[in-house]
């Protein structure tokens, strides 16, 4: 008998984002208006438009250094390849294995690029015991898996893959057959449920393949958001991987829109582009994301084109020798040209106050995004350095009264109600001229009128 989801409480998800001016002057120019200044790398041009640009990455290739050296000098945000999978982390049940992917969150850490986690569910790459399983059992070891992996590396993990590929290919746009299927529909749900709670700061997406444009497997997916949404199953975000073999479908960026229009984020995940029009087609992708304001970044699945899992397609932005090839300029170009920051309106309707000042702190803004429910929140605070990299920061917030931090990540704290100060940590105090760096903490009670300052070192 399938396993049946754990009553929960209604999730009220306020998103409420709040830009405060670190940055006065032309430092705020440069952070809201990204054709103010034209970056040099993908990760600098993403960063001025509030977006991330990130790679796959493969633990065995970390001590190449022609590949850290464009990873390090490009990317801002870092997918495993591989080693965050089922079968990777728990290759026997019970028995947690995270060296490999641990080294690429060290790494991460140490180059201050924030991590995707790819990703907790998937009908392919489970260990083989898990294979074997069906019913409650499976069910019960998907949940145990996935608190333990999210657990592992709670706080510092942007956003999760808690589900990858569940839905059918072809005209159905029904789920994809599969042993995690079989232990009943529910089992996206509970997935999602099970991942909030074992990493309440991480941003939670679903991800699949072949819907790039609006078609049944998208509408599909579409549906399954929109019932989660309504019924406060936690989502935050759906990832596009966009295998392409050209250009992306003509209603790419309308199917990005009608996802983000539900009030989720989105993300292209895991993108590598085959064929002759390869340039064209990674400027229409990025113009597209661009045009979204809650396509809030770009992944490319691998760095050189000896790197695809495509093998002999090159469909990446670097060739074999780690040169950068006339996708890699489309690229660059698309990014830095017209496109919207990234602004997440408040569904319901708390106050947006206008920008406090912050005489003293030099270039960096502070920007919250919270996920409320009756009785506690979480807060993510994305730090964003002006014109100028930063040596270190201190973000202050001031709670509403009755609030409590109960706890935080990525950042050492002064404080735990009334007026709180964070300061960076070993990791993430060097902050590169327009790029970003988060952290966050979990608190009870209100997290109304949030509205914090940052000041750069
Ligand atoms: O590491 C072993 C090696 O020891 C062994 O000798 C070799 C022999 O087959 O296999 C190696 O493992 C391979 C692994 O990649 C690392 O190279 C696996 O066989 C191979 O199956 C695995 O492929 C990965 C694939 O997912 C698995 O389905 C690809 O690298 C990876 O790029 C690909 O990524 C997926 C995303 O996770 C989800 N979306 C589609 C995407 C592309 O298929």
């Amino acid at each position: 008998m399938p396993h049946r989801p754990t009553p929960h409480r209604v999730r009220l998800r306020t998103v409420l984002a709040l830009a405060t001016a670190g940055v006065i002057g032309a430092g705020a120019a440069v952070f809201f208006n990204g054709s103010a200044s034209a970056g040099t790398t993908l990760g600098a041009s993403a960063a001025e438009k509030g977006r991330y640009f990130g790679a796959a990455v493969a633990a065995g290739k970390l001590s190449n250094s022609t590949y850290t050296g464009i990873l390090d000098r490009e990317f801002n945000m870092i997918t495993p390849e591989n080693e965050m999978k089922w079968d990777a982390t728990e290759p026997s049940q019970g028995q947690f294995r995270y060296t490999s992917a641990d080294q690429i969150v060290a790494h991460a850490q140490a180059h201050g690029q924030r991590m995707r986690g790819h990703a907790l569910t998937w009908h392919q790459q489970q260990p083989g015991w898990a294979q074997s399983m069906s019913g409650t059992a499976l069910r019960n070891a998907m949940i145990n898996h996935i608190t333990n992996v999210a657990g592992h590396y709670k706080g510092k993990i942007y956003a999760w893959d808690v589900v990858n590929e569940a839905f059918a290919d072809g005209g159905s746009g029904g789920r994809r057959d599969s042993n995690l299927q079989r232990t009943g529909n529910d089992w996206i749900e509970v997935a999602f449920r099970t991942a909030r709670a074992a990493d309440p700061g991480a941003k939670l997406c679903y991800n699949d393949y072949n819907t790039d444009g609006i078609n049944a497997k998208s509408t599909g997916i579409y549906n399954m958001v929109r019932d989660f949404k309504s019924r406060g199953v936690p989502i935050d975000c759906v990832g596009f991987q966009s295998h392409l073999g050209g250009l992306p479908p003509s209603d790419y960026q309308a199917n990005l829109q009608r996802f983000a229009d539900l009030g989720v984020d989105v993300q292209i995940t895991e993108l590598d582009i085959s064929g002759s029009n390869q340039a064209n087609a990674y400027a229409a992708v990025v113009k597209a994301c661009l045009a979204v304001s809650r396509c809030t970044g770009i992944t490319v699945w691998g760095i050189r084109d000896s790197d695809s899992w495509r093998t002999g397609e090159n469909p990446l932005l670097f060739d074999g020798n780690g040169n950068k090839k006339a996708a890699y300029t489309s690229t660059l170009n698309a990014l830095n040209g017209p496109g919207s920051t990234v602004s997440t309106p408040p569904v319901s309707s708390p106050p947006v106050s206008s920008s406090p000042s912050n005489p003293g702190g030099s270039g960096c803004t502070a920007v919250v995004t919270l996920n409320q429910w009756d009785g506690g929140f979480v807060a993510n605070i994305r730090v964003t350095a002006g014109s100028a990299a930063l040596n270190g920061w201190t973000v202050t917030v001031t709670l509403a009264s009755g609030a409590t931090i109960t706890n935080a990540w990525s950042a050492d704290r002064s404080g735990g109600s009334g007026t709180v100060r964070f300061t960076n940590v070993a990791y993430n105090g060097q902050v590169g001229a327009g790029q970003s760096t988060e952290f966050g903490f979990q608190a009870t009670g209100s997290g109304a009128g949030l509205s914090p300052t940052c000041a750069g070192r």
